[in-house]
């Protein structure tokens, strides 16, 4: 199930971008870039879902901790496939996550120590409801949510938009809704920032991965995690 980075880091975008992605989050703990991935690498990893797909590589996942499997449909209708690094535009993408987390080390000082990351595919009808990417009560693991679309294009009545508060407690509008756009971005900070994936009313395909830090056992470093 993880991916992890075991590539040559190599920047998915410019250092101006970078940047500005950085600083946004460092501030308000998201930030969102459009046009963010090179549209032949958003391609590539549209067939390699597509592949997986057909190869019946996608199954219903199981969202939360020790949560029953027949809870998961209805917190999230969406099936995925963990990105194992098995073709070039995956690797490439994890190449480029592994230079994001050297970068979100160096700016942050966040320690973070691995990435794993799986394509999810909503159906039409498809959705997520409100939800923080880290377990709530556990020892810390996900600290920087990254988000990504393949979708070969998005109308603006496609649905599917990818709500964001800016705090656990606010219950009114969001603060940003975000059309799965092919190459959007989206970076969070997995613990702080509740999200949701609005009904898709057409197949919608994302990208999701995480940058962990080491959880460890009882306070120790675990090298074994
Ligand atoms: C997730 C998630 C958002 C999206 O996979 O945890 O919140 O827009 N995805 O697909
Ligand atoms: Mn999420």
């Amino acid at each position: 199930m993880l991916a992890l980075a075991d590539v040559s880091p190599r920047p998915l975008f410019g250092t101006n971008l970078e940047a500005s992605v950085i600083e946004a989050l460092a501030e308000t703990g998201w930030a969102v870039a459009e046009n963010a991935l090179d549209p032949e690498l958003v391609a590539a990893l549209r067939h390699r879902a597509a592949a997986l797909y057909m190869a019946n590589a996608f199954d219903d996942g199981r969202v939360g901790r020790g949560e029953a499997l027949t809870d998961g449909p209805r917190i999230r209708r969406a099936e995925i496939a963990w990105l194992n690094g098995g073709d070039a535009a995956e690797t490439r993408l994890l190449a480029g996550a592994e230079a994001l987390r050297l970068t979100l080390n160096r700016e942050l000082f966040l320690g973070l120590f691995e990435f794993e990351a799986h394509f999810a595919r909503y159906p039409a009808g498809g959705f997520y409801r409100r939800h923080l990417d880290a377990f709530a009560g556990g020892p810390r693991s996900r600290v920087v949510s990254f988000v990504t679309y393949l979708n070969d294009d998005w109308g603006a009545n496609d649905g599917g938009e990818l709500a964001i508060w800016n705090h656990a407690d606010d219950e009114g509008a969001p603060a940003l809704l975000i059309a799965p756009k092919p190459g959007t971005l989206v970076v969070m900070l997995s613990e702080r920032i509740p999200h949701e994936v609005r009904p898709a009313r057409r197949e919608r395909l994302s990208l999701s991965g995480w940058f962990r830090v080491n959880p460890g056992v009882g306070g120790v470093l675990d090298l074994a995690a």
